[in-house]
């Protein structure tokens, strides 16, 4: 079952057309003018080293489109770190990890939150903040995570664990999050097992995650057996490999990696902490192991540092463009709600680890 057959089965709605009164908007004209290429170049300047002239020319309308729009709908881009440098850099008001993306989400006072991420970040932007109107540029940015365990597997679980607390990882549905007990990211997956006082604890749905976690804790971890598409494809031979031709490369890995990747790697942590490790420690070459992008986007801000391949491309990500984000504002498209039920039950486990203290 896909996610959107999923999501649809469960509960959290989709729309496709906007259903309330915001004012039609024009789509602007979009031209790459010598007037427009003056005004924007300081902004160019910001990813001049990642993004091309030829691309800026089709960019920069874009940018500025966007840009303008936002202010005439009170609307936010949060922006997760795996979009593209011109949506990181040139149109992503608050940037970061899944973590740092759904605090943002709950602090703001806009009207509009556009979510230049996937699914289950925008349900989650609407869990933490319910009154505001959540667009995603593509309602079909789904991720291998989320799409591999259902609210029902979840109620199976209990029945077969009696007793035994169940974090679920934010990359799920709604509906999964309202059948567990608290959420958990990949920045305080630790921090949330342990919280609970458990001597067994179902983390799900990531078996990578859940095995990393375990390296870190003698709480005793039940895993699902999901996995993220992109971040289990990379192998510790590669890496091994890499490692062996010049030892001066650092290599950083994701928790959704498999084990012998993080074993060969030099730091593990969140997207924002692996972010964090390189802007603090500037190593001449490293690897991020992880999607693509986000080499893209530190290395607009560490230009000494160089990166290194492998990295994967996330497709459902990519699925987001300056383009349908400036659809999704003109027409106020593919709104993302979540039927009140189910929405209640599943703030509560988001709430929940939003309000553990550090
Ligand atoms: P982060 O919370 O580390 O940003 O991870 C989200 C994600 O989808 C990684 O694949
Ligand atoms: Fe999901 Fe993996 Fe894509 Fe992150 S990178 S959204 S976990 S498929």
């Amino acid at each position: 079952m896909t996610l959107l057959e999923t999501i649809k089965r469960e509960g959290a709605q989709t729309h496709r057309s906007a259903p309330r009164k915001f004012d039609p908007i024009a789509m602007p004209e979009l031209a790459f003018t010598p007037e427009l290429a003056r005004e924007m170049e300081p902004m160019y300047q910001q990813v001049k080293d990642v993004v091309t002239p030829i691309e800026w020319m089709q960019f920069a309308p874009l940018v500025k489109a966007i840009n303008e729009l936002k202010v005439k709908r009170n609307a936010v881009i949060l922006a997760h770190n795996y979009m593209t440098p011109e949506i990181f850099h040139c149109v992503g008001d608050y940037k970061g990890d899944s973590l740092q993306l759904a605090i943002e989400a709950g602090r703001t006072d806009a009207d509009v939150i556009v979510q230049a991420g996937v699914h289950f970040m925008a349900e989650t932007s609407k869990l933490m903040n319910p009154d505001k109107t959540i667009l995603i540029p593509d309602m079909e940015a789904g991720c291998s995570l989320a799409a591999s365990i259902t609210a029902e597997d979840v109620r199976a679980l209990r029945d077969a664990y009696p007793g035994v607390p169940i974090v679920t990882y934010v990359n799920t549905s709604a509906a999964v999050k309202a059948e567990c007990d608290i959420t958990c990211t990949s920045a305080n997956a630790v921090q949330v097992v342990e919280s609970l006082g458990s001597s067994r604890v179902l983390l799900i749905p990531d078996e990578f995650l859940a095995k990393y976690v375990q390296t870190k804790t003698d709480v005793e971890i039940i895993a699902w057996k999901g996995r993220c598409e992109v971040h289990e494809k990379f192998t510790g031979e590669e890496l091994n490999e890499l490692r062996g031709k010049d030892d001066s490369i650092k290599i950083i890995a994701h928790p959704e990696c498999p084990p012998d990747v993080i074993a060969a790697a030099d730091f593990t942590g969140s997207t924002k902490g692996m972010i964090d490790w390189v802007k603090t420690n500037k190593p001449p070459k490293v690897v991020l192991v992880t999607e693509c992008s986000m080499s893209a986007n530190v290395s607009a801000e560490v230009p000494e540092t160089q990166f290194i391949k492998p990295c994967n491309l996330c497709p459902h990500m990519k699925r987001i463009s300056l383009q349908n984000i400036l659809e999704s504002l003109v027409y106020m498209r593919n709104e993302v709600t979540i039927e009140p039920g189910v929405a209640a039950r599943a703030r509560r486990a988001v709430e929940r680890m939003v309000n553990l203290k550090n």
